[in-house]
């Protein structure tokens, strides 16, 4: 069962209405637009969850016509939608999209657009809503802003529309660059007009973390210094780079994952209760957290670059042999840190790190391992599988939550192992998880910016890496560590742990 309509435990769960708005897509025809933005606008079309009034436009440099764009898109969506598609709710979405083609520098561009927008604020009789979604590569997006500054575009037709601008990632690929783009940013258009995307931010698991510490009473309590002994957040994936070398060999695995998505998972654990969940309140909090870290030194972070191996039973090629890698490439395809949050609650306990592509399998997680008792009872042989109690959040895939528990194995004697409670999406609620894009997508067109990165945000990430990618560049003749393709990756990983501490396996 996959319609929220038809789940008994999501009857009753509020749906804001969101004001009649046109979605204007730079860079529709790109990858992000076709596999995420495209199924997820289908998805939300076919809960009902579009406003009464919605409108398309897509924006990209090949001259093509609107039939050709709504084609494509029809294409892409029946192609990565999480739902099959209904054809009649596919055609209704589709009925009217137009195309604007043009270079994203050519101020003719914003004519045709400003043309277009205001064709369809005259068809629905009111001004609507504009949402500017920036799914372009990075240079683009100061060039796009100006533009629509220039254009008149940052302010509504009317008071009664508002403009809102989505920005993807990366946002900068230094401290530097991120203060310069928000400086241009924030030239044009108003803090509350953007929206930066994490995607994390938009995974139903991810805000779990919050329901989840601020919710129960039976956590907080215990999630501090005094009763948590280490924490591992992990974000390793099975796939290589795929076709992506142009991106990935300036990015690494460091910016590409860890400076954005980890730290987030990073800041929800570990923030404050807010006030309440209103953007500023939350954000407030996550700025916090970061501000309490430190950029890491250099015993305290690893990198490292994949080899041949097998994954998925298959013979796969090494990082440097992959298309487009230069040969003597240095860019880390695996980061690994250590990092401490500095504050009253936190100060001491190890924070571990690690992300990387070509590992031994998809997993995001967060393990939680609490200290072990003060004290055994239960003699040698009972007390020999007396594990300290781990809480563990997965994001994906099991979505879900485990907690670890000493159980008495049955039988006459004092024996003790492991066993887990655990929750799991997939069964709690009958019900699919949303696509991240779906939620980003409609908090986006409703003007919620609690699950988007705000801007002393962005900058508070970029301190903490910033040293890091400063270090490994300056540095670049020194080889990063290797794993074989497939693996649980780099040895040297273990040298980040501090006291008897272990790798969970991937
Ligand atoms: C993106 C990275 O931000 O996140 C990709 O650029 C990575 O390299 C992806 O594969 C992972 O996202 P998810 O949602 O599949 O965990």
């Amino acid at each position: 069962m996959d319609d929220e309509t038809e789940n008994p435990l999501t009857k009753g769960l509020e749906r804001l209405p969101v004001h009649p708005t046109t979605l204007v897509i730079f860079g529709c025809t790109g990858d992000l637009s076709k596999r995420k933005l495209l199924p997820a606008l289908y998805n939300l079309a076919h809960e009902g969850a579009l406003p009464e009034r919605f409108e398309l436009i897509g924006v990209s440099r090949r001259e093509k016509g609107h039939d050709d764009f709504a084609a494509e898109a029809d294409e892409a969506i029946r192609a990565h939608s999480r739902r099959e598609v209904d054809d009649k709710v596919l055609a209704a979405l589709l009925a009217d999209v137009k195309y604007v083609p043009g270079v994203f520098s050519d101020p003719s561009v914003y004519a045709d657009l400003k043309g277009q927008l205001e064709a369809f604020d005259e068809a629905a009789g009111q001004p609507l809503n504009r949402c500017f979604y920036l799914s372009t590569a990075p240079e683009f997006f100061p060039v796009i802003v100006q533009q629509l500054g220039d254009a008149g575009l940052t302010a509504g037709p009317s008071e009664a529309a508002e403009v809102r601008v989505v920005i993807e990632k990366p946002f900068g690929t230094t401290l530097a660059e991120a203060k310069q783009l928000n400086r241009d940013v924030l030239a044009q258009l108003d803090e509350s007009q953007v929206f930066r995307i994490d995607h994390y931010l938009g995974k139903e698991t991810v805000q779990n973390m919050l329901a989840f510490r601020f919710a129960n009473s039976l956590f907080e309590p215990l999630f501090n210094r005094n009763y948590i002994d280490n924490v591992q957040i992990t974000a390793s994936e099975d796939l290589g780079i795929g076709t992506r070398a142009g991106y990935y060999d300036h990015a690494g695995a460091l910016r590409d994952l860890a400076q954005n998505h980890m730290l987030q998972l990073l800041t929800l654990l570990c923030m404050e209760p807010p006030v309440d969940f209103s953007a500023d309140e939350v954000r407030g909090e996550k700025v916090k957290v970061l501000h309490a870290i430190s950029p890491p030194e250099a015993d305290a972070v690893l990198r490292a670059q994949y080899t041949e191996g097998t994954s998925g039973g298959e013979d796969v090629p090494g990082y440097l042999q992959e298309a487009d890698v230069p040969a003597d490439s240095v860019t880390e395809t695996y980061a690994a840190l250590r990092l401490h949050v500095d504050n009253w609650r936190w100060a001491g306990v190890p924070f571990y790190l690690r992300t990387g592509k070509r590992l031994a399998r998809k997993v995001t997680e967060i393990a939680v391992t609490m200290k072990p008792v003060p004290h055994l009872a239960f003699g040698e042989a009972g007390s020999v599988g007396v594990q300290p109690n781990q809480l563990i959040l997965t994001m994906q895939p099991n979505e879900g939550v485990s907690i670890s528990l000493g159980a008495k194995i049955p039988g006459n004697s004092m024996r003790i192992r492991p066993v887990n409670m655990e929750f799991l999406y997939g069964t709690a609620f009958m019900s699919q998880s949303p696509e991240a894009y779906e939620r980003l997508i409609m908090d986006a067109m409703r003007g919620d910016a609690t699950l988007f990165t705000r801007n002393d945000e962005v900058e508070a990430q970029w301190r903490i890496m910033d040293p890091v990618v400063q270090m490994w560049s300056d540095n670049r003749r020194v080889k990063p560590a290797t794993y074989a393709a497939g693996s649980q990756g780099p040895a040297e990983a273990d040298d980040l742990l501090l006291s008897d501490h272990v790798w969970r396996a991937i």
